[in-house]
């Protein structure tokens, strides 16, 4: 398999894009390795892709904290002698224009998606320097290419990571690292399903009303997209193939972002 002897770092690889990502990976032969702030969530995604028989360590804990981060890699290492890709994926969201955004919200956003790429990154960067290779991929979203309503901090948060991921794909191309970023659209996770709930609760609308609205307004498609298929992207920018792939922003978005 093209990921036989492969280490993978999956944040957030207990739900939605992270968990298929995770499996797909460990489908593909990698070894992977979670790390999710909801234990019993990313324990569940480990315990599956070892019941297919593959190889697969769950660690509980906050991207946005340095020593959970720490634990993740250093562990990870540890247990597998190697670090070859990282996804960084999870993050959070926040439904609330900027007069209703509290400093405490901001932090959070801003500290679980920017602090906390940044951190797994400089982690993870530490072992493939040391051995000369490595791909990163960052999930930011189509809100860090454009302005979303309602989505001040998240947006903010998804843009500066696009910046982050150029960032580093030009500081360490040179030491054989890769990093790219991909922009998912409307992906039908958890996540989607907690927005949508809430913008239709501003609008007096339900969250499958207004996605549906959403759906048919705006994306080309004229459907979401799924995990799987974001995770199909994940694994072609780790692969060979995407060998000279490298501080590209990718949508994944039907067409979402694409114009008017
Ligand atoms: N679903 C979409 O439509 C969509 C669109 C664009 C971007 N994204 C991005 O994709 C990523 C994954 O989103 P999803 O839709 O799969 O969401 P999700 O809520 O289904 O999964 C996110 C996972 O991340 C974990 N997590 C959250 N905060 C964490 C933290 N601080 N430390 C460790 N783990 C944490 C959660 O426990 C959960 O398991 C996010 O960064 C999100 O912003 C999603």
């Amino acid at each position: 398999m093209r990921f036989d002897d492969k280490v993978v770092l999956v944040t957030g690889g207990g739900s939605g894009i992270g968990e298929a990502t995770a499996v797909a990976f460990a489908e593909d032969g990698a070894s992977v390795s979670i790390l999710d702030i909801d234990e019993a969530a990313g324990a569940a995604v480990a315990r599956e892709i070892e019941a297919s028989g593959g190889r697969a360590l769950s660690f509980t804990g906050d991207i946005a904290n340095a020593k959970d981060v720490d634990h993740f890699v250093s562990g990870t290492f540890e247990e597998w002698g190697r670090i070859d890709f990282l996804f960084n994926n999870a993050g959070t969201e926040l439904i609330a224009p900027l007069l209703e955004t509290t400093e405490p919200d901001w932090d959070r956003v801003v500290n679980t998606n920017l602090k906390g790429t940044f951190l797994v990154t400089r982690a993870a960067l530490k072992h493939m320097v040391s051995t000369g290779s490595g791909v990163i991929i960052n999930n930011a979203s189509d809100a860090g290419l454009r302005g979303i309503k309602v989505n001040a901090a998240y947006s903010s948060s998804k843009a500066a990571i696009i910046q982050l991921t150029r960032s580093t794909a030009l500081d360490y191309a040179a030491s054989g690292i890769r990093c790219n970023c991909i922009c998912p659209g409307c992906i039908r996770t958890p996540l989607c399903e907690r927005f949508n709930a809430q913008v239709g609760a501003r609008k007096g609308k339900t969250g499958t009303e207004v996605l549906h609205e959403f759906v048919m307004a705006n994306i080309p498609m004229q459907r979401v997209g799924e995990p799987e298929e974001v995770a199909a992207l994940v694994t072609f920018l780790c692969s060979d193939e995407a060998r000279y792939i490298n501080g590209a922003i990718i949508p994944i978005d039907g067409g979402l972002t694409a114009g008017m």
